[in-house]
């Protein structure tokens, strides 16, 4: 009797199939997101791992759910349609029109789903662009990754986000990262970081997959020139600038001929290597199987097989391990600041105490800006030239030391070059010899990386050689030793 009353049936039914009409909204608005996505990820240069998750992931799991829904509303549409007996009179269309209640309803409804369909699209848009921010990488945990965004900024790569180089392209590493990014958030949280960060780091993706998207080995890179300025830590400032040709040639035969500092990234070559510290600092043990299949072990009398010895292979990041977190060496910073006239070269011993007061411990930021300053200030009370000198000083703190992190130039060894680190010395040093006893990894020979175009200061930097000068270091020999045994950076 009750069952046959129209307006209740008519609610009961409108409840129900509200819940197929729901379904439909959330399959509507994840298609549309996800044609915007599959769009942005088709018109997108190189591909992204954010859109393709977005896209290929969440996007598929609301339509699937979306239509899941549908077939809910409808089952238990179906349940009480059986229940009610093949003698019931309930409209079987999902809506009647007819009804102005039902008519109010769906234009209600419809402006809902566009609405909602808007806000998806939006909003996946967003936060795919969100997530993948250098905004959200590098300024999200401020405090944390300070250092590694500051000198980013400062990088050739400042224009290349976060996660191009440290997740790349493709959804497993995008899991892979965000599974560790949740661990690290705990980190934060529980403040239970390490001071600093340690590197190198553990699973950084290899280059081949991430810095090779831009640049590639097959490129011939051919010679560079570049001239590395300094100024002695003596009263008058002595300049002293090195002027090399870097040979860094290529690694494909199709493009140039192979060799050069590129050699190692020979498209047919294998270059790999034992470290035995955590740090990658020192190899005792190298491998290199060349396109024919020869293999070259070199090892330096220090090496002791070991099962747990990890055998890495030689990429980018063995020689290019600071592109986009430079901290530099006071050294080497002062000298440019120098060289740009920021600090005036003309102030007496302005090199020596420049780095000295960069080089000293302080607690934090703040402390280190007004000690620098005082400290400056009162060794040279009546040179005006010494405020802008102050400031640059400061800038160049700001930049590159992060006293809360304990994070700079030290603790981050750069591997280009050998001067401050050993970096290419920690094989080319002579004492690699072959498994024949005969050859040594190519040392000693200032002139196989690079030669010395011209060196010293003023008319001395116009005598060029090209076919190289022997290095006339200042202040006479220096022996045997490696050059990094001397010059640490500063301190
Ligand atoms: C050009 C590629 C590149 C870009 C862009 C880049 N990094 Fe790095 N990052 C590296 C490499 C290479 C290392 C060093 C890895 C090693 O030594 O194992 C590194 C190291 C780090 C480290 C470890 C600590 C340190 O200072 O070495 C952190 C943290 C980090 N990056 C965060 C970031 C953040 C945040 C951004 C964006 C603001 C960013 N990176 C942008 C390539 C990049
Ligand atoms: C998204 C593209 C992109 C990725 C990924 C990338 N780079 Fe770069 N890289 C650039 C651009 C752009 C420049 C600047 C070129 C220029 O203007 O000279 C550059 C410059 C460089 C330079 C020259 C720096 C200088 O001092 O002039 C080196 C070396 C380099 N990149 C190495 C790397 C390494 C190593 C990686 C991987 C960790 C990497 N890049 C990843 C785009 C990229
Ligand atoms: C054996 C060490 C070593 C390896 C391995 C290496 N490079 Fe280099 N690369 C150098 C040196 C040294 C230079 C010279 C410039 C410098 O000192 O910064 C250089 C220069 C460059 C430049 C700058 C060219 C320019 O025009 O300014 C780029 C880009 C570059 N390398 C990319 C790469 C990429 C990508 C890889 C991996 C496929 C790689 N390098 C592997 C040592 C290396
Ligand atoms: C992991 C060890 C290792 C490191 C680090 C390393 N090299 Fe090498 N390099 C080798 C080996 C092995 C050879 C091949 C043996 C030889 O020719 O003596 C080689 C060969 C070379 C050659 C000769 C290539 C040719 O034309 O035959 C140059 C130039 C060179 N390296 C430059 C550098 C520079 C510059 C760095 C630092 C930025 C560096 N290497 C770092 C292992 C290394
Ligand atoms: C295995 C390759 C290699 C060998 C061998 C080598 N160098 Fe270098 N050297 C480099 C590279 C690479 C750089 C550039 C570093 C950079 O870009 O920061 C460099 C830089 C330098 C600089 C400039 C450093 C600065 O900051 O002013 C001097 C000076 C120098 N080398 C001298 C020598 C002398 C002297 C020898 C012989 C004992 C020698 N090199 C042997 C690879 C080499
Ligand atoms: C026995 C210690 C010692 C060794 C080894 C040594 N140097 Fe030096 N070097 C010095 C001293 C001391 C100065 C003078 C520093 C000053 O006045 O600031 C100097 C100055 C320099 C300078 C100019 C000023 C500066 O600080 O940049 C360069 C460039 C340089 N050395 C490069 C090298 C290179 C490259 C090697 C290895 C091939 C090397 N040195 C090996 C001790 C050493």
């Amino acid at each position: 009797m009750d069952q046959e009353s129209p307006p209740r049936q008519t609610r009961i039914s409108i409840f129900r199939n509200w819940i197929c009409l729901c379904g439909l909204i959330v399959a509507g608005g994840s298609m549309f997101a996800f044609l915007l996505l599959f769009i942005l990820d088709a018109l997108a240069p190189v591909s992204n791992p954010y859109v393709g998750i977005l896209a290929y992931l969440i996007a598929p799991g609301f339509f699937v759910t979306g239509f899941l829904m549908v077939a809910v509303g409808l089952l238990i549409e179906r349940r009480q349609l059986k229940k009610q007996g093949p003698g019931s009179t309930i409209p079987v269309l999902i809506v009647d029109l007819s009804r102005s209640r039902d008519r109010k309803n769906l234009i209600l409804l419809s402006s809902a789903a566009l609405v909602f369909m808007v806000i998806t699209a939006v909003g996946s848009y967003r936060s795919y662009h969100f997530t993948e921010s250098v905004e959200f990488c590098g300024q999200a945990c401020h405090t944390v990754m300070q250092p590694e965004f500051t000198t980013y900024m400062h990088s050739p790569h400042a224009r290349v986000a976060c996660s191009q180089c440290h997740i790349g392209p493709g959804a497993e590493w995008y899991v892979k990262a965000k599974i560790s990014g949740l661990h690290q958030v705990y980190a934060v949280m529980r403040s239970s970081y390490e001071k600093p960060i340690s590197t190198p780091i553990k699973n950084l993706r290899p280059a081949q997959e991430t810095c090779e998207q831009c640049h590639w080995p097959n490129k011939f890179v051919g010679n560079i020139d570049r001239t590395y300025r300094h100024y002695l830590s003596d009263t008058n400032n002595t300049p002293f600038a090195v002027r090399l040709l870097l040979k860094v040639g290529g690694s494909d035969p199709n493009h140039g001929p192979v060799g050069g500092i590129h050699w190692h990234m020979n498209v047919g070559n294998k270059v790999e290597y034992i470290a035995s510290d955590e740090q990658r600092q020192v190899i005792p043990w190298v491998r290199v199987t060349d396109a024919q299949g020869v293999v070259t072990e070199y090892k330096t009398s220090k090496f002791k097989p070991d099962s747990k010895q990890v055998i890495r292979k030689m990429d980018c990041m063995d020689c290019h391990n600071r592109p986009a977190h430079n901290y530099q060496v006071p050294d080497d910073a002062v000298d440019l600041a120098m060289s740009l006239s920021r600090i005036d070269p003309g102030i007496p011993s302005i090199k020596k105490e420049a780095v000295k007061v960069l080089t000293r411990q302080y607690a934090n930021e703040t402390e280190a800006l007004q000690k620098i300053a005082t400290e400056l200030a009162e060794k040279y009370p009546d040179d005006p030239r010494i405020r802008p000198a102050i400031e640059a000083v400061q800038q160049i703190y700001r930049d590159n030391f992060f006293p809360e992190m304990k994070a700079n130039w030290k603790v981050y060894p750069s591997n280009i070059g050998h001067k401050n680190w050993s970096g290419c010395f920690r094989c080319h040093d002579g004492e690699h010899l072959a498994s024949d006893g005969k050859r040594t990894i190519k040392a000693n020979d200032c002139n196989a990386c690079h030669i010395i175009l011209a060196q010293g200061a003023g008319a001395e930097l116009e005598q060029l050689n090209s076919k190289g000068q022997e290095f006339k270091h200042p202040g006479g020999d220096y022996g045997e030793m490696k050059c990094s045994d001397c010059h640490t950076g500063g301190d």
